[in-house]
């Protein structure tokens, strides 16, 4: 009897705080791919919902004074049922700011087109989030750079509060925010819902993915909360006179790595990754920006690691060709500046230290980076 009474503790119990969980808004929203006339939002729900963006103008109405325009996430023609949603806001006009509230009706069933439908949930009106598109034509704007926080948030909020983050067009994370990806949870908990609280619903973050992000049963999940443009984890992006290229460094050790469980593929992924970044830096749109930075999680010329020299043979030589102004590192946790022409790379590199925060700002034809220390101590200064 009594273990009978333990079984059903520790079976049913559970199943049934699961089935009482309130439909609700989990995580987010955080903004995702902005460009000069598209911005993603990215939320969770507790349950299957169908999900939308309102969008208001900035133009001092209340939210109210009209119908505002929804919109959806749809696939060839569906409106998408889901948890995770992931709404594109599309048409949107170059440097404008706009305020948006999201919405989620919890569907119940959805069999044949029997659709039933639950409660609703939705972000204030009242106080609703903002975003500001990019815009290509400006001279000027700033953003800030963290890496390496390995899911210490008060690490992270301490460095973000060394920036003016309400003055960032967006803030670059770039790599192991977490240790391991190995729940949706963890995940949140580890650096996104801080980001949330803090700037990320109305300023996006941008992932440049570290090796640990590629570590945990859950980071084959990756690109349903970090969308790009390119469908994968490396992509591009254009603000001010700035072109940014965020490439994907994979794993530091050889794929066989008994570390990895034979679950490593990150040979063949960074050659795809070369031949992408081959055929970008040929396209007009890089070419023609007035300066060219790139963010990549593990530095060349730091190890004799796998990764490293991998980094070294497949992209160095393409981006020593292209011109590049700076690129921006982590991973090794420690402060070093590689100028140009030191190690056999053609542009200065800054490996950002894993309790440092950078804060860049991009004028016309030059780069300020001023480095700060946790405690907001000015430690580096360079201009580009
Ligand atoms: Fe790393």
């Amino acid at each position: 009897m009594t273990k009978r009474l333990i079984f059903l503790l520790f079976t049913i119990a559970p199943l049934l705080s699961i089935a009482q969980e309130p439909f609700k808004i989990k995580y987010g929203p955080y903004l995702q791919n902005v460009s000069e006339n598209e911005a993603t939002i990215v939320w969770v729900t507790s349950k299957d919902a169908l999900s939308w963006v309102e969008i208001a103008p900035d133009d001092g109405t209340h939210f109210y004074a009209a119908e505002r325009k929804q919109y959806f996430e749809t696939e060839n023609g569906r409106k998408l049922v889901g948890n995770i949603h992931k709404v594109t806001v599309k048409g949107l006009d170059k440097g404008t700011k706009y305020r948006y509230r999201l919405y989620s009706r919890e569907v119940l069933d959805n069999y044949n087109w029997d659709t039933s439908y639950g409660k609703i949930t939705a972000s204030s009106s009242y106080q609703p989030f903002s975003f500001t598109t990019f815009d290509e034509s400006k001279n000027e704007f700033s953003f800030a750079v963290v890496n390496d926080i390995h899911a210490d948030t008060l690490a992270l909020k301490e460095l973000l509060n060394q920036v003016e983050i309400n003055k960032k067009d967006f803030i670059v994370f770039n790599g192991d925010m977490m240790s391991h990806l190995n729940s949706e949870k963890l995940m949140f908990d580890g650096f996104i819902n801080k980001s949330v609280e803090m700037f990320a619903s109305n300023r996006p973050f941008i992932l440049t993915r570290g090796n640990h992000e590629t570590r945990g049963p859950f980071s084959t999940k990756y690109m349903d909360y970090f969308p790009s443009t390119t469908g994968k984890p490396y992509f591009s992006f254009r603000n001010g006179p700035a072109f940014f290229i965020m490439l994907d460094s994979g794993e530091d050790k050889p794929d066989t790595d008994i570390e990895y469980g034979g679950l490593s593929a990150f040979d063949e992924y960074r050659e795809e990754q070369a031949e992408w970044l081959k055929k970008l830096v040929e396209t007009d749109e890089f070419k023609n920006a007035p300066l060219k930075i790139v963010s990549i999680h593990i530095p060349a010329f730091t190890s004799t690691w796998y990764g490293t020299l991998h980094v070294e043979e497949l992209f160095i030589p393409i981006l020593n060709k292209a011109g590049i102004d700076l690129m921006f590192c982590g991973h090794t946790h420690q402060y070093e500046f590689i100028n140009k022409g030191d190690k056999g790379n053609n542009f200065p590199i800054i490996i950002n230290a894993n309790r440092d925060i950078m804060d860049i700002n991009v004028k016309e034809n030059s780069i300020n980076v001023v480095i700060k220390d946790i405690k907001g101590k000015i430690t580096q200064e360079f201009n580009f």
